[in-house]
């Protein structure tokens, strides 16, 4: 591919989705998204081969897979298995790739501990609030790298080599404890992570780091230690399932009155979520290959705060937003992760949904949002009739939350902008029909 030439995607392709029927059957998970695209750039960090398995084929891996190819990786795709080697990293200037998601950030630590320097575009990913990259950068100034912030890119160097360092993050962030780890498994010296995120795919990261020789211990109250070793070895591993799926799939079923049986789904993952899934009235059986899905004759309101892991999930709220329209009372909702996050209250609404959105924190606690104007709280009031629409869609979750509104919505809605779904979600459409969805892709 030539690195310079800047590949812009315009939105096309939309969903038909005839709503209204029940949706029963089972559905297989795909390998996380947000565990995928870490693992092919913590592959960046050995000379040697890496394979991994039950690995998803969204559009996310796509982009990240441009962005090592450009690298020098050379990948093979087999199946479900990804193989990736970057022997030498022929160019660490990945600027060209476009801004389309938020994974680049994070070659920054494998791309200094191999070649000193880093040069990556300002970032994309949805568009659910200002999303800064600080913590990022905090992290690995700390660690002795130096960053140059133009207009549309990052300039990193670390020309005697990363070293640890102890880093405080100000918040739990995924993304600014995956860089952390990323930078420091290479570096000179012990790096110590406090108040680090620790989120189910960060510790499959952790998994897959060990089995290619990092040392990293997960200490008390949020606390990880990295040691840095001299070089790291090729691993295979096989990346977790995506509970983001597996929560879609569960409102999907409760919402329009089915069974699916989230093949692969795993309890330890969705302990939080299968909590508050069975105080609203759906039901759910723990089985040997996955949970099945559905729920009572009637549905009840929730108080729900999104928090960090082991909490209730920011990317859970959209589709059970969906089946709260569907709960006998007021539910109320309140985001904490992300400042702007209720953008689809709107589309639920113009499809006969009965949804607020507040600036105030309406739950037990203030969060660092208090009276800072966003409107990031929600009072769902149920139940309400869904009618057909003619939606675009502002982000994956949130089309994820469209398409199940079709879904249960009677008559044709028309969904546009499927490649933001697309990113997140193999073939929905497909295994959506597998389940008994009128759901055509068009042009
Ligand atoms: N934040 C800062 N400074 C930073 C980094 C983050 O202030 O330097 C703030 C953000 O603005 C946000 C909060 O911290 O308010 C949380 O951000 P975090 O860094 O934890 O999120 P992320 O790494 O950017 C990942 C997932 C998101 C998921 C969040 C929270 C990936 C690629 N993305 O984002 O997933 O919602 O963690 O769990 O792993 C999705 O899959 O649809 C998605 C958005």
């Amino acid at each position: 591919m030539n690195s310079h030439v800047l590949i812009i995607k315009i939105p096309y392709m939309r969903f038909v989705i005839n709503g209204g029927r029940k949706l029963n059957g089972h559905i297989k998970l795909s390998g996380a998204k947000n565990a995928a695209t870490k693992m092919m750039i913590a592959s960046l960090l050995t000379s040697e081969p890496c394979a991994l398995e039950n690995f998803p084929d969204i559009g996310d891996a796509q982009i990240t897979e441009e962005l090592c190819s450009s690298a020098g990786s050379k990948i093979e795709k087999q199946q479900n298995t990804f193989k990736i080697h970057t022997p030498v990293i022929v160019n660490s200037r990945v600027v060209s790739l476009s801004r389309r998601n938020r994974i680049p950030i994070l070659a920054l630590g494998p791309l200094l501990a191999r070649v000193g320097e880093a040069e990556i575009p300002i970032l994309g990913g949805d568009k659910i609030g200002p999303r800064p990259v600080d913590l990022h950068f905090d992290a690995l100034t700390a660690m002795g790298a130096e960053i140059e912030v133009l207009s549309d890119r990052y300039i990193a160097r670390a020309k005697n080599g990363l070293r640890g360092a102890k880093i405080a993050l100000r918040f739990p962030s995924v993304g600014a404890t995956e860089n952390s780890i990323l930078a420091a498994v290479l570096a000179s010296g012990r790096t110590v992570v406090q108040n680090a995120a620790v989120e189910p795919e960060i510790l499959d990261l952790i998994k897959m780091l060990q089995k290619m020789g990092a040392i990293i211990e997960l200490g008390a109250n949020r606390i990880i230690y990295i040691d840095g070793v001299s070089g790291l070895r090729g691993v295979r591993h096989r990346i977790l399932p995506d509970r983001n799926e597996a929560v879609s799939f569960a409102c999907l079923a409760a919402a329009t009155g089915g069974e699916i049986l989230a093949e692969d789904a795993r309890q330890d993952d969705l302990i939080t979520f299968l909590n508050t899934f069975r105080r609203i009235g759906g039901e759910y059986e723990i089985k040997e290959n996955g949970i099945v899905f559905r729920r009572k004759e009637e549905l009840w309101p929730a108080k729900i705060e999104t928090d960090t892991h082991p909490g209730f999930m920011t990317d859970w709220q959209q589709p059970l937003t969906v089946l709260l329209t569907q709960a006998n009372g007021v539910s109320q909702l309140h985001e904490t992760i992300y400042e702007d996050r209720f953008g689809y209250a709107q589309d639920l609404n113009l499809m006969g949904a009965n949804i607020t959105v507040d600036r105030k924190c309406l739950g037990e606690l203030d969060c660092r949002f208090k009276d800072k104007g966003f409107n990031h709280s929600a009072l769902i009031a149920g139940p309400t009739k869904l009618k057909a629409a003619n939606l675009t869609v502002r982000d994956l979750r949130s089309g994820i939350a469209h398409v199940i509104a079709a879904l249960v919505a009677e008559g044709e809605s028309v969904i546009n902008g499927v490649e933001e779904i697309d990113r997140g979600y193999r073939d929905l459409d497909g295994r959506l029909r597998a389940l008994g969805a009128d759901i055509r892709r068009k042009l």
